[in-house]
């Protein structure tokens, strides 16, 4: 299996052909649908059941992702351009509740009032009128669409070039922008890819939050901030790294945060102008190699690894062993983009490269790094058990696509067991299309897969979502499908806490 791939290659109306005809698990127009706004916000129990909801399931379920796809009837350029909205399960007692609302940006409340788009998009969303109503309007409209997080009794929506937004767990209602007590300033930012050290070592063995925020340019400079459970800082320090920078996911362990930093160049000058968005202006330099930037945690002097050229957006897990550093994370050959001119509905999935589960084992001390490939099935959005989150480890799930080769949209879930390298895999095609899975523990079990899947599914027949509860120890039958009243957009990133919010 090449990591580096067989670059896209020119267009074959006949090889296309053959693809459409024999090999797609779906159909592109029950794809896209997934890519429909969803304008109202509901709240309401769910009464549409296949199967039993587990009873001792009890908790909240957030969702982060686009819901609104088109302002003003111009759609969006890429979806990670659309404004962010949170949806919440609240499970309890066999029973489970939905509700959705809209992360209300001051940009959100603007382009609302105006029926229109007002700010240009990082993916490539201009304002109507061409380059000239663009042109040097360098004003970033925080979308607060990427992942959404309750910690330190604030439920915070995360988007990483800008500020958390702070909304009521219960209501979903807006509060504002938050600073977490001053730790970031105005304008400041905080990734979306926080992860939870379940017993940190600093800290006699409590659970912190760890996460970074970046300020790229001809060098980057990389904050790296430690929360207790109240919420309050316990560490912060900065560290500058040579070159730009985009990371999007880093991973822990109890004494290292790693990041993979593609090569990357950013010519600002089309974003400038008005052409592009700002996130079209990065072009991979794949001749060059990935470093791995290993932070120690406790403030120490930072360490790069080169590894073979490859683009990481997001990392499974890290741990440290035998006086090594493993880091598993899905990569491609390439860095995926949407040009000015394209259309994302249209995208021929087939001739990206497939993201990939590889594993990284670095030796600080040589220093060196050798690769090894975990899962070649096309896959995204690693999740584990939370408790081993920067531990040795034995079972990661992915979002997955239903064929064992090539690029495709995620239609299920892969079950990865790195001891015997068996998988099961549970696939929703040809009709269903899938993102993250989330992982909840049974109460009380210590065995590392028990527990439940929790994975929202598009179900392109019905045009509803449905959330699927899988037994995380036998993915063959669904435990149960709880079916929406409607369809939720394709979303991004979401996390489980086992306080019950929004029902009396
Ligand atoms: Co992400």
């Amino acid at each position: 299996m090449s990591f580096l791939g067989e670059r896209a290659t020119l267009p074959n109306p006949e090889l296309d052909a053959n693809l459409d005809a024999n090999l797609a698990s779906y159909e592109l127009q029950d794809w896209r649908k997934g890519y429909d706004s969803l304008r109202t916000e509901h709240d309401y129990w769910i009464d549409e059941i296949i199967g039993e909801i587990p009873a001792e399931l009890s908790g909240t379920l957030f969702r982060n992702g686009p819901g609104l796809l088109e302002i003003g009837g111009q759609p969006v350029h890429h979806p990670f351009d659309g404004d962010g909205m949170i949806c919440a399960f609240s499970f309890g007692e066999g029973r489970a509740h939905f509700r959705n609302r809209f992360v209300r940006t001051q940009a959100f409340l603007e382009e609302e009032a105006a029926g229109k788009i007002l700010y240009r998009g990082v993916f490539g969303t201009a304002k109507p009128g061409g380059w000239l109503a663009n042109a040097f309007d360098l004003r970033l409209k925080n979308i607060a669409n990427t992942n959404v997080l309750y910690w330190g009794d604030k439920l915070l929506a995360l988007w990483e070039a800008a500020e958390p937004h702070r909304l009521d767990p219960a209501t979903l209602e807006t509060l504002g922008l938050d600073y977490l007590d001053g730790v970031i300033s105005p304008g400041g930012a905080f990734a979306a890819h926080p992860r939870i050290d379940p017993a940190c070592e600093l800290d006699d063995g409590a659970p912190c939050l760890v996460n970074f925020s970046l300020k790229a340019g001809l060098s980057t400079t990389i904050t790296i901030y430690e929360f207790a459970p109240s919420g309050q800082i316990l560490r912060q320090h900065a560290h500058s790294v040579p070159g730009f920078a985009f990371m999007h996911d880093f991973a822990i362990t109890p004494n290292y945060c790693i990041f993979f930093q593609a090569p990357m160049s950013f010519n600002p000058l089309p974003f400038l102008m008005g052409f592009k968005g700002a996130g079209q202006c990065l072009q991979p330099r794949l001749s060059q190699p990935t470093q791995v930037i290993v932070i120690p945690r406790n403030g120490g002097k930072a360490q790069q690894i080169p590894v073979e050229s490859g683009f990481v957006f997001h990392h499974a897990n890290a741990f440290e062993q035998d006086g090594l550093l493993y880091v598993d994370s899905v990569c491609y050959g390439g860095f995926p983009s949407i040009d000015a001119g394209e259309d994302y509905r249209e995208v021929r999935f087939e001739r990206l490269d497939p993201g990939q589960l590889w594993r990284f084992k670095l030796n600080l001390a040589t220093p060196s790094a050798e690769r090894e490939l975990l899962e070649s099935r096309c896959c995204e959005f690693p999740v584990l058990h939370p408790d081993y989150v920067g531990r040795p480890y034995r079972y990661v799930y992915l979002g997955a696509a239903d064929r064992p080769t090539g690029n495709a949209p995620l239609q299920g879930v892969v079950k990865l067991d790195l001891q015997t390298g068996e998988r099961q895999l549970w696939s929703a095609a040809p009709r269903g299309f899938a993102g993250e899975p989330i992982f909840v523990p049974r109460p009380g079990s210590d065995a590392e897969d028990d527990g439940w899947l929790l994975l929202l599914i598009f179900n392109a027949e019905l045009e509803r979502s449905e959330l699927v509860i899988l037994n995380a120890q036998d993915l063959s039958e669904p435990l149960a499908k709880l079916r929406l009243k409607h369809h939720v957009p394709y979303g991004l990133h979401g996390s489980f806490t086992p306080e019950r919010f929004g029902v009396e």
